[in-house]
Parts: structure tokens; C-alpha cells; sequence
């Protein structure tokens, strides 16, 4: 045994892998480095970082701005209670307050994604009882804790249901996913029924408090909605007096070219919740942010929820370094032009790929959708096969690992959202890897003549 089996064996047997059978969690990849847009391995094998890690490391790896921070507060004061205000809170606070929507201005700390929905789920049904509902969607992920995981529909909620771990009054609606439309319509003859039917689950379901969704869905799709789609549902939502919650965790942080996905619609929704790219990953945080009008409510109501971590300095002073760095990079210009080649390439890939089906997303937040036949649609893998067997995007990422390209995956789609500071030549690099990993799903497409689909290209163009 290698030293480096060695070890893997030690970790493997006395440390869980996440989302998986442990059976199939012996053989991770030991990374030993980080930097730029490359990860390296134990043998000093560089792979291009093609996903920012979990769509997280924005900023790419080893940024010094945001490490000396941290140092900096770490020498400081690395900790301290919850019920303290400091340094490190005043100037997170100010910085957020420089990219939020100027709407909402109140915001609640905590260490992941997960936490910052569970905090505005408690807040919103505080603020909206008696009523409770919450509307979510079929292809969303909004966390791993009971309501987090009850709010998504991604197959992992039902590991939670299975284990008893999930809550009730949690409602799914229809996806803006064009390219397996729910009501089998095409859009622009649609009349955006995805949004107008969520008008109709409000007044059927009754006590209804909000509708919580990812603006451009992030692990489970990247589906990039209808122009007209949040207009739509802001409305749907104001008529019938029910929050909007965009959970921003993955979409946030100019992901999609803005700083917050919404901006892409000019629509503010009442409470935002973030976490991923607000420290680029350097450290874990989740923010939860709300309307003065929400905040009003509890000064008198208590705000009953908290963490032994809420406000944590270290988390704290990532963040304004990690607004610096992305408002310097957007100054620079490089990631609203890489983005444009990175879209160009990702259309050539599919015109040389029968595999592909469709090709959609946003900025630097990108999806490859396989399939078996362009015409049908039909998938290699579906929802169910999620955790059972070796998917056909299991196979497609395992090989270009091989070729030194990380990409996350999903069921049905290839995850292609580098760090924001990429460069062109960098992309073709990483195209190049996928042009021969491609070739794994070719070999077992129905030929067509169908061309690819490209879902949200004309949504761009309208924007
Ligand atoms: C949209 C969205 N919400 C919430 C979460 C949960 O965040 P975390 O994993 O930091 O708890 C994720 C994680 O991927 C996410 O993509």
C-alpha cells in the first residue's frame, strides 16, 4: 500500500462521506493544493477547477486579500459572543449594504446556506402567521437541515422524509424549465403558465406565507427562467399579500454577471438568503437578509433564532475582502468578457456533441444537459437513479478527471461555473477536455437530426 492508500484509508474508514453510501466513498482524490483556477493532488496532478469546487470559490483559490483578513482578525480577536457588536460585524454590515438591494437592509449572520434558509423560514412564518406555507419547486436544493431539506425537490429530500427529518406546509410548484416545460408548452405561446400557476396554488392551498425560490436553480439545472417570469411572480406574490424569498446561496455573488441573480430582472424580492460566494469560500457563512418592514416587526416580537457562531468575527471579516476583490474584478472587466467566450464555446461543444440536448445558463452559470436522444429527449439517467447506480454524468466527470478536469454533476447535468477570475485560454482548456469526455455519452446517443437545444439563449439576448 502506497503511503498515500494509507491514508485514504485511515480517513475513509473513520470519517463520513457526504450525500453517498460509504461504500462508495474509498478512494477520494487527496488534494494537497489550491491556486488560481487549479487544484492539485497528493501526486501533484493539477486538475482546472471547471465548477469553483460546490459553485463556491468565486474568487478562485489562495486570494490574498481574503486570507489576510482573515489572519488579521484571527490575531485580533478570532471570536467573541453573539451579543457583542465589533469591528469586524460594522464593516460587514457596511459593505453588504453597498451591493444589497437598497430594500433590504437587515441582515442575520450564521455558517452555511442551510442555516441562512432555516433563519428565514423561522423569521417569515413568525412574521406571516397564521400563515405558514411555503411554495417551493420540484428541481431546487435549499439545504440539508429538516426545513432546508423539506423546501427542496432535488431526490435528497426523500432520504429526509424517509428519516422522519422533514417538516410540514411545505407546497412544490411548477418549473420555469423550458426545455421539459411541466405543461408541455413552448415559450413565447406559454403565457409563462409556470408563474400563473403559482397564482393558482396560493388561492387552492390557502395560508400561504411565501414563495421561496433559487432565482437561476442552481445544483439542479442551472435553469435560467422566462424574462417575463419573476415580473410575474412579484406580482403574484404582492396580490396575494405572500413573501418572496430568493435564495441567492449559489446564484448570488455574480454568478450570473450582477451581483445578485434577481438583478438580471430588476425584481427585489422581500427577504434574500446567501452563503457560498460571500467570503468565496475562504470561510463558512450564511446571510440572511430582510425588509426594514420585517425588521420592524421584531422589535417588538422576539427574533428567536441563534447560533453560538451567528456574527462570527473570522466569518465576518471575509466578507468586505470579498466584496473588495469581486468589485475590483467586475472593474477589470474580465469576467462580463470571458463570460461571452465561455457561452460561445459551450454552443461549438454542443453542435460537435449529440449528446448534449441542452445547452443553458448565465454569466459564469452553465449547464450541459445529456441526453440519449435530442429528439425525445430522452434522458440516459433520471431523479430516481440519483445515489443508485453509476450515472452516465458519473462516468462523463470520472474520465475528465482523469484528463485533469474537475466538473461537478448531477443526474442530468455537467456543471460548467469556473471561478469568476478564468481566463479565455484557461475555458479552452477546459473545452477541450470536455470535447474528448463527450465522446463517452456519443457512443451511445440515438442518432438524430435534431440540433441541440438552446433554452436560454434567447433570454440572454433579451436582457
Ligand atoms: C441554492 C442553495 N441553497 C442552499 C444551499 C445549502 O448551502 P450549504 O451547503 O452551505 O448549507 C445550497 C448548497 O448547495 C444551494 O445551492
Amino acid at each position: 500500500m502506497t503511503k498515500t492508500e494509507e491514508r485514504l484509508k485511515f480517513l475513509t474508514e473513520h470519517s463520513y462521506g457526504t450525500w453517498r453510501a460509504q461504500k462508495g466513498w474509498k478512494k477520494p482524490l487527496f488534494i494537497k493544493d489550491a491556486e488560481g483556477v487549479y487544484i492539485y493532488d497528493n501526486d501533484d496532478k493539477r486538475y482546472l477547477d471547471f465548477s469553483s469546487q460546490l459553485m463556491c470559490s468565486n474568487l478562485g483559490h489562495k486570494n490574498k486579500v481574503v486570507i489576510e483578513a482573515i489572519i488579521k482578525q484571527a490575531e485580533k480577536m478570532p471570536y467573541i459572543a453573539p451579543g457583542f457588536v465589533h469591528e469586524a460585524s460594522e464593516n460587514a454590515v457596511k459593505a453588504l449594504l453597498t451591493v444589497l438591494p437598497k430594500s433590504l437592509d437587515k441582515i442575520f449572520f450564521s455558517t452555511s446556506g442551510t442555516e441562512a434558509n432555516e433563519a428565514a423560514v423561522k423569521m417569515l412564518r413568525q412574521y406571516m402567521a397564521p400563515n405558514y406555507k411555503i411554495i417551493s419547486r420540484y428541481h431546487s436544493y435549499h439545504g440539508s437541515t429538516a426545513t432546508s431539506i423539506s423546501l427542496t425537490g432535488d431526490p435528497r429530500r426523500w432520504y429526509a422524509e424517509r428519516a422522519r427529518c422533514t417538516i410540514p406546509g411545505i407546497v412544490f410548484a411548477p418549473d420555469a424549465y423550458c426545455y421539459r416545460c411541466p405543461f408541455g408548452l413552448k415559450y413565447s405561446d406559454c403565457n409563462i403558465q409556470c408563474a400563473k400557476y403559482v397564482d393558482y396554488i396560493i388561492k387552492e392551498e390557502g395560508n400561504v406565507a411565501a414563495v421561496l425560490v433559487e432565482p437561476v436553480v442552481g445544483t439542479n439545472g442551472r435553469i435560467v427562467p422566462p424574462p417575463e417570469y419573476f415580473l410575474l411572480l412579484r406580482k403574484i406574490c404582492d396580490e396575494n399579500s405572500v413573501l418572496l424569498v430568493a435564495d441567492e446561496v449559489m446564484s448570488g455573488w455574480y454568478r450570473t454577471g450582477p451581483v445578485w441573480a434577481m438583478q438580471n430582472w430588476k425584481v427585489k424580492p422581500d427577504i434574500l438568503t446567501t452563503a457560498k460566494g460571500c467570503t468565496a469560500a475562504y470561510i463558512p457563512a450564511g446571510i440572511t437578509v430582510t425588509t426594514r418592514k420585517i425588521a420592524d416587526y421584531f422589535e417588538e416580537e422576539t427574533m428567536c433564532h441563534g447560533h453560538t457562531y451567528s456574527f462570527h468575527p473570522l466569518v465576518l471579516s471575509a466578507i468586505p475582502a470579498a466584496i473588495t476583490e469581486y468589485k475590483k474584478l467586475t472593474a477589470s472587466g474580465l469576467p462580463q468578457k470571458v463570460s461571452k467566450h465561455l457561452e460561445k464555446k459551450l454552443y461549438e461543444l454542443a453542435e460537435r456533441h449529440e449528446c448534449i440536448g441542452d445547452v443553458r445558463g448565465i454569466g459564469h452559470f452553465w449547464a450541459l444537459e445529456i441526453v440519449k436522444n435530442r429528439k425525445t429527449k430522452e434522458p440516459f439517467d433520471t431523479k430516481a437513479d440519483k445515489f443508485h447506480k453509476l450515472l452516465m454524468t458519473d462516468k462523463i466527470a470520472i474520465e475528465a478527471m482523469k484528463l485533469g478536469l474537475y466538473i461537478a454533476h448531477w443526474y442530468d447535468t455537467l456543471t460548467i461555473a469556473p471561478p469568476l477570475i478564468i481566463i479565455e485560454e484557461q475555458v479552452d482548456e477546459g473545452i477541450e477536455v470536455l470535447d474528448r469526455v463527450l465522446k463517452i455519452a456519443d457512443r451511445e446517443v440515438v442518432h438524430t437530426d435534431m440540433p441541440a437545444s438552446r433554452s436560454t439563449e434567447i433570454f440572454n439576448k433579451k436582457r
